[in-house]
């Protein structure tokens, strides 16, 4: 198994501050995207949620957010804040490719950032497989996808709009897909959007 599908690699960036995708609060491409065009409410799942600072705002917007990594420090991290910030977010500590076994059609939505570039470039089909078997048809997938331009052998790891289109079909139909207005510094123009509804 390559090293980065291990969590003991995910600790190690945890442990030596090697968490350099870290943004202290929510993605501004999501807090864009919600505070104006909201998805519709209901189960989400955050795949990869870090200390889940996406997964705090989208409970803060009324969802009912289950947010999944395999990483202890990640998570306890993450419980620490939401209980901080007094918000409700369902934690769950495994590898996500295993969210199929028990997670079957359990999610109106998922929200995706930094997940796919995160994982071994040679599993996204699999991870896309995931999100099609937990998102029930009809649900929505919302993507934020980096970086489209690779500056390191990865992780992250680079993605294309072209990949992401054949990856995603015929499971989820893209329904919009534009560069958000506003990244971090360092992701700016690096980005894609997406919104697509699940087949
Ligand atoms: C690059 S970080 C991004 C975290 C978060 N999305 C953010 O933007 O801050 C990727 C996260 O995915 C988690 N991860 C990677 N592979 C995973 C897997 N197979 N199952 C569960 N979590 C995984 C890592 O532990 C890490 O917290």
């Amino acid at each position: 198994m390559a090293r980065v599908s291990t969590v003991e690699f995910w600790e190690g960036l945890y442990a030596g501050g090697g968490d350099g995708w870290e943004l202290g609060g929510p993605a501004p491409p999501l807090v864009d995207f919600v505070t104006t065009t909201p998805p519709p409410q209901g189960r989400v799942a955050v795949p990869g949620c870090g200390r889940g600072h996406d997964a705090r705002f989208l409970a803060a917007q009324g969802y009912d957010v289950t947010a999944i990594d395999f990483s202890t420090a990640a998570l306890t991290a993450a419980r620490a804040l939401a209980r901080r910030d007094k918000v409700s977010v369902t934690f769950e500590q495994r590898d996500l490719f295993t969210l199929p076994q028990s997670h079957a059609r359990a999610f109106d939505g998922v929200w995706e950032y930094t997940c796919y570039c995160a994982i071994d470039p040679r599993r996204r089909r699999e991870y896309v497989d995931v999100l099609r078997v937990i998102v029930r048809p009809g649900g929505w997938l919302l993507g934020c996808f980096f970086p489209l331009r690779a500056q390191t052998a990865g992780p992250p790891f680079k993605v294309s709009m072209s990949e992401i289109r054949r990856m995603l079909a015929p499971a989820f139909r893209i329904e919009r897909a534009f560069p958000p207005l506003r990244s971090v510094r360092g992701r700016q123009g690096r980005e894609w959007m997406v919104l697509a509804r699940r087949t």
